[in-house]
């Protein structure tokens, strides 16, 4: 049977729906990072089915807009570590340098090109060197617009008969406004003609921008994640944690915040996780990667960067902290881990 929109949204909200206060949900929920991104160039339609097919609650698409102001699904708005851009004579010319957060890149930028003209790339991985198993997927797909995820979470939730979520980030919204393509009211928009725009929704948008968030909150029902790196640990004091319940529902730490590495090993969990539930937020840490380079040296199996070591202690120790979900680029492995 087809499910509308509405009914979609409706048949599925007890899946993520938020206690009142301080509960974290029952059990911790999978967020498929970038898709299956170990396994799979990231943000492809095919690398979010394999997640679902692997078990994944939530798939994340980072988005950023094209020319013509569409929504579309990259980690960055420079699109030449992605796709084959770079191999296309005909944008050549494209390539420019900008200033984006404060940082010097060179290379081709998702809203110098036209939705039609970015749909002629194709996209490619990321670290070919660590996941030479996902290149072999190498220009298979184009680049994917947030519409397209939407329709993939619900056409996958009726194929496989549980609630596929979304959990889309908005990137570089401070840059994206100061050239006139404000992000917030395009992704409120988005999810308004979906029937998404509820507390209820199988939804988490999430920024490492405060800013952006409590705009967003402005325009959308629909709850909100606070992300932070490693580098702002006042954002995760009990205070800070307390500033951020003002305007999101969960906080997205590195997962390094929760879970500190001590002498090359995990350490004992960090009071995030306690201080985050006191404050009524949801806690949902990123990103856990199976691949040497990314795990803490006494985790490490093998002599490789790309070797995978024990992830499986890193998913462990982290549903014992008591995180709400975890985000990983290999979902089959904290699927595992969590049963
Ligand atoms: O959104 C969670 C995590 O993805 C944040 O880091 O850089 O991978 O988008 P990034
Ligand atoms: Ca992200």
């Amino acid at each position: 049977m087809h499910l509308t929109r509405r009914a979609f949204t409706a048949a599925t909200a007890a899946l993520t729906a938020t206690p009142a206060m301080a509960k974290p949900v029952q059990k911790p929920i999978v967020i498929a990072h970038r898709g299956a991104s170990g396994e799979r160039p990231e943000h492809t339609l095919m690398g979010y089915r394999l997640a679902i097919d692997q078990g994944a609650d939530f798939i994340e698409p980072d988005l950023v807009l094209s020319m013509d102001g569409v929504l579309v699904v990259r980690h960055e708005n420079e699109i030449g570590g992605t796709t084959d851009v770079a191999s296309r004579p005909e944008f050549a010319a494209r390539q420019t340098v900008k200033f984006i957060d404060g940082e010097k890149i060179t290379g081709w930028f998702a809203e110098n090109f036209t939705l039609a003209e970015l749909k002629t790339l194709r996209a490619r991985e990321r670290m070919p060197d660590l996941r030479p198993g996902s290149a072999k997927f190498d220009g298979r797909e184009p680049i994917a617009t947030f519409q397209e995820v939407i329709d993939l979470a619900r056409t996958e939730s009726r194929r496989v008969g549980r609630t596929i979520g979304l959990y889309p980030e908005m990137k570089h919204p401070a840059f994206l406004a100061s050239i006139g393509l404000p992000i917030e009211a395009r992704l409120a928009a988005a999810l308004k003609s979906n029937d998404l725009d509820s507390a209820s929704a199988p939804v988490f948008v999430q920024c490492f921008e405060p800013a952006a968030l409590v705009s967003f909150k402005t325009l959308s029902k629909a709850r909100r994640v606070q992300l932070v790196g490693a580098g702002s640990p006042a954002m995760i004091s009990a205070q800070g944690l307390k500033a951020i319940a003002a305007y999101a529902d969960g906080v997205g730490p590195d997962w390094s915040m929760v879970l500190p590495t001590v002498d090359g090993a995990l350490g004992p969990a960090s009071a995030l996780v306690k201080d985050a539930h006191a404050a009524g937020l949801l806690v949902h840490p990123w990103t856990v990667r199976a691949e040497n380079r990314f795990l803490p040296a006494k985790l490490r199996r093998g002599t490789s960067p790309a070797e995978h070591g024990d992830a499986q202690a890193v998913f462990h120790a982290l549903y014992a902290a008591g995180v709400d979900g975890v985000f990983s680029d290999f979902p089959a492995m904290a699927v595992a881990a969590r049963s």
